[in-house]
């Protein structure tokens, strides 16, 4: 096709250029007349430039003006000339000049729109997906792709800058447990055998490091077969990194770093040179979770010593076994808010999701005392009390029991949660902090056995080497997560590389050692080749993305996401195959009993 092509951009011009003769290639944004005066908002990946069509142009020009709509896809040949006086636009950055048009082509039309293209697009998400083209074309999310690139571009950019090399891992690998389900691709040449879509890099990162790479990184796609929530998808991208001879801290240093140089180089933003480390039972205990918001206080306390003392045989049961516990948080006393019997029941629901059976409170009065929930248990104890918890006129005291530490922690953090939002205590920017010492495996209630915590490849702490079996449940893991915000960003290990320990691990985890050997024999078998000691990280670029720009969804941050149903609505997919495909794969479909087939 033949058309004038752009000379400069729509977000080029400047006063300086004015008398300058240029063309512009974009897309009509919007446009109007004033009598036989045409503006045009012609815009581009770079910005909008104003066209304008006057009122003496050449009748053909006006004809082909009036013919624009909404994105149509042009090309303006004109002058820049200064806009008239009291029409100058400081908002925008070529808001001081204009261009008068003297010729304009039609280089595509545009069908009706579904939607307007503007900076936020507030759409319902599905007609968002389906038209993911359009959408693309508004500017905030033109925005947060752009700092996607400049975030993974700073990324590469220091690792090259430390020795790392990135080499690529296959996306068809042999199916192998890592905590989620995988998805699996059929094999045409081997009937009834299957590849599987890697959950993540890991295996292939740790062979590489015993073939000798030592720093070795990735911009990995991941595939789970997952739900979908806002900060999940099938698909995502993680930073995979994995080095030799190193040692927990090594990863966490060279993890400040890298984060510190990339949040200034993309966001201009100064993070503290260390982020501070929490170890997991003491995140538990203080946050009541394992992924901390630390842009708001609202600790809990120890509530144990006091719950004891109370007359509330509620607490005294939970307390029974040893090893439950009363966590207790102060709510702060806010202007304009209210911790009226309503809003204390909702903060109780919250807890209730979590396991707690209720969720007990007191208030402190203007002068100092105990009143209303269960501040009848604690007479003659409101002095201490307000001691231990802090507590000043006009706080609610919350307390949960429950005869599992973990659920108290867990439940009240929920109500911190959300007091940190309904208060609106969370400060602006970004808290990141490191949760280490996590337990190395889980007890899964429904399967009867020891599952890891992480995944099987982290190494336990030495200390722990000679009660693995005898006492999985106190194990620590040479683990860690980064967390941002209250989101966990990155998790990592240091790992197993010795086949023995790797094998006490696998059969702690339910799989005898033949099931072992045919699952994962090829990463044993490089075990024996002289393994170096190594460990890595992996973070989630969509989520570090979503959190930088302010997004509460990782849709936001990914050009074509899946919608929470796992569809795309733009390309149809997931979507029947035609049954000679099915055939060529030796595989047919028994769809389950009620849903004769998927609509
Ligand atoms: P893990 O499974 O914890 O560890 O994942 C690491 C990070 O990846 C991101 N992430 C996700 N992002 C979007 N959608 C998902 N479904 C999703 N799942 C995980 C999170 C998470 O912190 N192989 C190990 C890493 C290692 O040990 O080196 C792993 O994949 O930000």
């Amino acid at each position: 096709m033949q058309f004038s092509q752009r000379t400069v951009t729509c977000g080029g011009l400047r006063a300086s250029d004015v008398g300058k003769q240029v063309v512009l290639n974009g897309w009509v944004h919007r446009e109007r007349n004033h009598g036989a005066i045409h503006f045009i908002n012609l815009r581009d990946r770079y910005g909008i430039t104003q066209v304008v069509v006057d009122g003496d142009a050449p009748a053909e020009l006006q004809q082909t003006a009036s013919a624009l709509k909404m994105e149509y896809c042009i090309a303006v040949t004109g002058t820049v000339r200064p806009r008239p006086q009291g029409m100058v636009n400081p908002d925008m950055p070529t808001g001081e000049v204009e261009v008068k048009a003297q010729k304009i082509e039609i280089l595509s039309t545009c069908a009706v729109l579904p939607f307007m293209i503007d900076e936020d697009n507030k759409t319902k998400e599905d007609l968002r997906l389906r038209y993911r083209f359009l959408d693309l074309r508004c500017g905030g999310i033109q925005k947060r792709i752009a700092l996607r690139h400049r975030f993974i571009k700073s990324i590469r950019d220091f690792l090259s800058a430390r020795d790392f090399y990135e080499i690529e891992t296959p996306t068809l690998i042999r199916s192998t447990p890592e905590g989620a389900r995988d998805f699996l691709v059929p094999s045409r040449l081997y009937p009834g055998k299957f590849y599987a879509l890697p959950q993540s890099p890991q295996l292939m990162k740790q062979i590489l490091m015993c073939s000798g790479f030592d720093k070795y990184f990735q911009i990995a796609r991941c595939y789970r077969d997952e739900d979908a929530r806002g900060d999940r998808q099938l698909e995502f991208t993680q930073l995979d990194l994995e080095m030799s001879f190193v040692k927990r801290d090594d990863i966490l240093n060279l993890m400040e770093e890298l984060f510190g140089y990339v949040f200034n180089e993309v966001l201009g933003y100064q993070l503290p040179v260390h982020f501070r480390r929490i170890a997991y039972r003491d995140a538990m205990n203080t946050y009541g979770c394992d992924k901390p918001d630390l842009r708001f206080g609202v600790e809990m306390i120890d509530f144990d010593d006091l719950a004891r003392k109370s007359s509330f045989n509620a607490f005294h049961q939970a307390l029974e076994s040893g090893k439950g516990a009363v966590r207790a948080l102060v709510a702060p006393a806010t202007e304009g808010f209210e911790f009226t019997r309503k809003y204390i029941q909702e903060l109780e629901d919250a807890a209730k999701i979590y396991g707690a059976k209720g969720l007990a409170w007191m208030k402190v009065t203007d002068e100092g005392r105990l009143t209303g929930g269960v501040s009848k248990y604690f007479e003659g104890l409101d002095g201490e009390v307000l001691t231990v918890t802090g507590a000043k006129p006009g706080d609610l005291i919350c307390i949960v029991a429950h005869e599992k530490w973990k659920k108290a922690c867990v439940s009240l953090g929920a109500v911190r949660s959300r007091l940190g939002k309904d208060l609106k205590l969370i400060r602006e920017g970004f808290e990141f902090c490191w949760i280490i010492d996590f337990p190395l495996f889980a007890y899964n209630e429904e399967e009867g056995h020891w599952e890891a915590e992480h995944h099987m490849f982290s190494a336990p702490q030495v200390q722990f080497l000679p009660t693995l079996e005898s006492d999985p449940g106190s194990v620590l893991g040479d683990l860690y997560d980064l967390v941002l915000n209250g989101y966990e960003v990155a998790s990592g290990s240091i790992r197993i590389h010795d086949v023995e320990l790797q094998k006490r691990i696998f059969r702690i985890c339910n799989y005898d050692d033949e099931t072992a050997e045919k699952k994962f024999g090829f990463l044993l078998n490089a075990f024996k080749y002289g393994p170096p000691p190594h460990g890595g990280i992996a973070p989630g670029i969509d989520r570090m993305v979503m959190i930088m720009t302010g997004q509460d969804s990782i849709h936001e941050v990914i050009a074509f996401p899946k919608n929470t149903f796992g569809v795309d609505p733009m390309d149809g997919s997931p979507e029947e195959v035609d049954p000679r495909q099915l055939e060529e794969l030796h595989l047919s479909i028994v769809y389950p009993q009620k849903q004769e087939k998927a609509d």
